[in-house]
């Protein structure tokens, strides 16, 4: 990922980007150019010109501020992923950005997608260094943006890099201890603890549902505890964080079928590489925030002692559950955390999770769906960071009638609702396991893409990364 910094102007930089509303010639280019930009800059559709001038590549973005300050932030983004793209192209190592408005933001904001695009995942390659892209720095010019900010961008640029790489990373590579030694080196990187709790101990504490997905597997699980606590945080009590860490799903004994389905379920611990990253973020950055992060860890496969559909599962809150499908694992190994969660008295406890295929189905890659029993105040901030990150959450209802959909004949509860709604009982099941302020974020559609979308790229795209650090850092 490229670094962003701060540098002077050059009019020697060879790539560089102009946002501007009206052009100002700082560069010593010729009238003949400066009248073809205005003649450009004149045209209302027009909003982004590249022009190659004898070997320097020269793009302008006009603000598009019409559609409100959020719609322009993520435009500026994406228009990012084009000068990387431009950029690398041509092979240059750094892009200056010159900008000629007003707002210092719209650095930023052009820098961050600039950066999330530049992000490869390579390192398996034999020719990687081949592939590398060229582009290493981005340099705003210009007053208005401190040191502090470029840090920042910088040091959440890398987190959300980390999630992708924990994502992208196969289960031959990264299982379930492989997770939990990753939070470690980052706890150790970052100044935060890192507690990882193994096979014994999760019996020892009667994790029932995190044992119970694990059973079909040669891999044992682990359940990781993270916290991050400065000296006088600006909260009571923590802000918990718990992220679904199956490394990977194949459905167990209800088997996925391969093709876009079990073949991208390497992305199932989506949500712990986003807790995990968050904290890695906020303790990084020295937020005055005190925030837990918990993951459960397996992967779901449908080994010898693997859970038959049928089941009953006695939880570690003491509740048994009747588990109709074994692919519904998800719900299983977080009810534990949930409960698990309940011994730090938290102020809320956000889960993030790739939880169901029917949440994709619903909104697919455009945002992720979101539900709970947090307080009103709570969600409008989580809803807004949504916005202001563009990592935007489509809130569900959480209607009592969906309960309903998870009664057992023969346990307390069953692992799977009805025909619809399938995203929202899956919150319902986890919901009776929390007695605290909550929210569920199924990351199911954003947290993995089978195809590049500007910034996020293809593959493991960190969602969640940036909006828990945009709400931490606002609470
Ligand atoms: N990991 C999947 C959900 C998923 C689907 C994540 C697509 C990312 C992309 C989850 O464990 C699952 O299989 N859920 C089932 C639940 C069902 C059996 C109640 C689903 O959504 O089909
Ligand atoms: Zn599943
Ligand atoms: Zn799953």
């Amino acid at each position: 990922m490229a670094k962003v910094e701060l540098g002077k102007k050059s009019r020697e930089a060879q790539h560089m980007v102009v946002i501007t509303d009206k052009f100002k010639n700082e560069f010593g280019l010729p009238d003949k150019v400066i009248a073809y930009f205005n003649s450009f800059l004149g045209q209302k559709d027009k909003k982004l010109l590249t022009y190659n001038y004898i070997g320097k590549h020269i793009t302008i973005y006009i603000p598009e501020r019409d559609k409100g300050p959020f719609h322009l932030a993520e435009h500026l983004r994406k228009q990012g992923s084009a000068v990387a793209d431009a950029v690398n192209a041509l092979k240059g190592k750094e892009v200056v950005i010159f900008n000629q408005t007003r707002q210092p933001a719209y650095s930023l904001w052009l820098s961050e997608g600039i950066a999330l695009s530049n992000y490869q995942f390579i390192h398996h390659k034999k020719d990687a260094e081949k592939n590398k892209n060229t582009l290493e720095s981005i340099v705003i010019c210009g007053t208005g943006i401190t040191q502090k900010q470029v840090e920042e961008l910088n040091l959440l640029c890398d987190a959300v890099g980390k999630a992708r790489d924990l994502v992208n990373e196969p289960v031959n590579v990264l299982n379930a201890s492989g997770l939990a030694s990753a939070f470690k080196n980052m706890g150790k990187e970052a100044g935060f603890k890192v507690e990882v709790f193994n096979k014994a101990k999760i019996q020892q504490l009667k994790m029932g549902g995190l044992l119970a997905v694990n059973a079909g597997s040669v891999d044992e699980p682990t359940f990781t505890v993270m916290e991050y606590k400065p000296a006088r945080p600006k909260n009571k009590k923590p802000l918990v964080l718990v992220g679904k860490g199956v490394v990977y799903d194949t459905g167990g004994l209800s088997l996925k079928p391969t093709p876009w389905s079990m073949d991208l379920m390497k992305c199932d611990m989506a949500g712990a590489a986003a807790v995990g990253c968050a904290i890695y973020a906020i303790a990084k950055a020295g937020l005055k925030v005190h925030v837990i992060a918990l993951v459960p860890a397996t992967d779901n496969r449908p080994g010898f002692n693997a859970f038959a559909p049928g089941d009953i599962i006695r939880m570690m809150d003491g509740s048994s559950v009747e588990m109709l499908n074994s692919d519904a694992e998800g719900r299983m190994i977080l009810a534990d955390a949930l409960h698990y969660a309940k011994r730090f008295n938290p102020e809320l406890v956000i889960d993030v999770a790739t939880l169901t295929g029917a949440a994709a189905a619903a909104i697919g890659t455009a945002g992720m769906v979101g539900m709970g029993t947090a307080s009103t105040a709570q969600k409008n901030k989580l809803l807004h960071s949504g916005l202001t990150v563009h990592e935007r959450i489509a809130e569900f209802p959480f209607w009592d009638e969906y309960e309903e959909m998870l009664k057992s004949d023969i346990a307390d509860q069953k692992n799977l609702g009805g025909p619809y709604a399938g995203a929202i009982t899956a919150g319902k099941f986890l919901a009776k396991f929390t007695d605290y302020p909550y929210y569920h974020l199924d990351i199911a559609g954003p947290a993995f893409l089978t195809a590049k979308e500007t910034y996020r790229g293809k593959g493991g795209t960190g969602v969640g990364v940036r909006l828990l650090y945009d709400f931490a850092k606002n609470l």
